[in-house]
């Protein structure tokens, strides 16, 4: 009997644009790491999406270099999970055309982030950025996966995915699994640290608003020191303390404790102190990944070695699904 088969499957993808931010980890790439002990995972650099905003093409070589090292700084472990860069699977683009084909205009024209992406880059409304969720679908449904762990802000994608998949399923035949989203209970939405109504995000222009993962300790520290919070007093969970309720989230999401135990501890302190306390906490958490990042990011030989191999691995997987798919559509192999 062999164990491997009997584990479910996991996949989820990460965009290689500009540094990778606390919302990034605590929304979707800490669980990545404790999944992949307990599930058979395929972890993806999403290299083709990013092109749906201008890239400047140096840039984007270097990001991509840094965000595979990121993950295995994160503690993704190449010999147990498949970890690769998107655009070396060349079944990601082949596939979201056959689902292109399967797609309507009218689902795509719902989703918001294309709406929030198009008012923000008016300038280039291309079709890559309108169709970006067919590509997704297609990096899911090739890998079969029962569950994609991403944070809150991807679960309108997750749901077309499914949609495309049994639609798919009933005209041609089975060929895909249905997955299920997987989002933490905490860390979901991480919003800005500026603006607690606005979800924390890289391309927010005021570099104090998100903390990247590779922000060094007193960067951290200074950038929760200024978080934005109400004028009132008392550390608990409340619509009208967004700012503060968002500090708890973070905190719990780090350090695994409850809303009503964070309250608790920090019973009769003042914000600032909790804006400290939860500085430390997170900087503490980071310190360890930026040191294995920057060990990893030096060995760039190394790094092309995994993610060839890793490419490999996932193109035997994604390259059955597809030649199933273009089978079920009438196209000769
Ligand atoms: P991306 O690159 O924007 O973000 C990567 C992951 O981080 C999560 N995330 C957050 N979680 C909580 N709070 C935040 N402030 C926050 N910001 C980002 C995202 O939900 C995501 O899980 N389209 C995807 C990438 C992708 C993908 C896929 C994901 C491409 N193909 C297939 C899953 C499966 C994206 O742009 O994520």
């Amino acid at each position: 009997m062999c164990e491997q088969n009997e584990k479910k499957k996991v996949l989820s993808c990460i965009q290689p644009s500009g540094m990778l931010t606390l919302g990034n980890y605590l929304g979707a790439l800490k669980n990545w790491v404790y999944m992949q002990n307990e599930f058979d995972c395929t972890f993806a650099v999403a290299d083709l999406h990013a092109i749906t905003v201008r890239q400047e093409p140096s840039k984007l070589r270097s990001q991509i270099y840094s965000t595979y090292a990121l993950m295995l700084a994160l503690g993704l472990d190449p010999n147990k999970s498949t970890l690769f860069i998107q655009s070396q699977v060349p079944e990601h683009s082949a596939l979201s055309w056959i689902l292109s084909c399967n797609t309507q205009f009218g689902e795509m024209a719902r989703m918001t982030q294309f709406k929030d992406k198009s008012a923000k880059h008016a300038d280039n409304i291309n079709v890559g950025l309108f169709s970006y969720p067919v590509l997704m679908a297609a990096d899911i449904l090739l890998y079969k996966p029962d569950f994609v762990p991403v944070g809150a802000d991807q679960k309108q994608h997750l749901e077309i995915a499914r949609d495309i998949a049994e639609r798919f399923n009933r005209i041609y035949g089975d060929v895909f699994t249905v997955p299920e989203a997987y989002i933490p209970k905490t860390g979901a939405r991480v919003m800005s640290l500026q603006d607690p109504e606005k979800k924390m995000s890289k391309s927010d222009e005021n570099a104090n608003s998100w903390v990247a993962i590779l922000d060094d300790r007193d960067t951290v520290i200074r950038k929760f020191k200024r978080a934005v919070t109400d004028s009132g007093s008392g550390i608990y969970l409340s619509d009208d303390k967004k700012g503060i309720s968002n500090l708890m989230t973070i905190y719990g999401a780090v350090t695994g404790k409850s809303y009503d135990e964070i309250t608790k501890e920090f019973e009769g302190k003042g914000y600032g102190d909790f804006k400290l306390a939860v500085g430390e906490t997170v900087a503490d958490e980071l310190a360890p990944i930026k040191a294995n990042y920057d060990k990893i990011i030096s060995d760039k030989a190394e790094l092309e070695r995994l993610f060839r191999e890793g490419a490999e691995k996932a193109e035997k997987v994604a390259r059955k699904t597809y030649f199933k798919a273009m089978k079920k559509v009438g196209f000769l192999l």
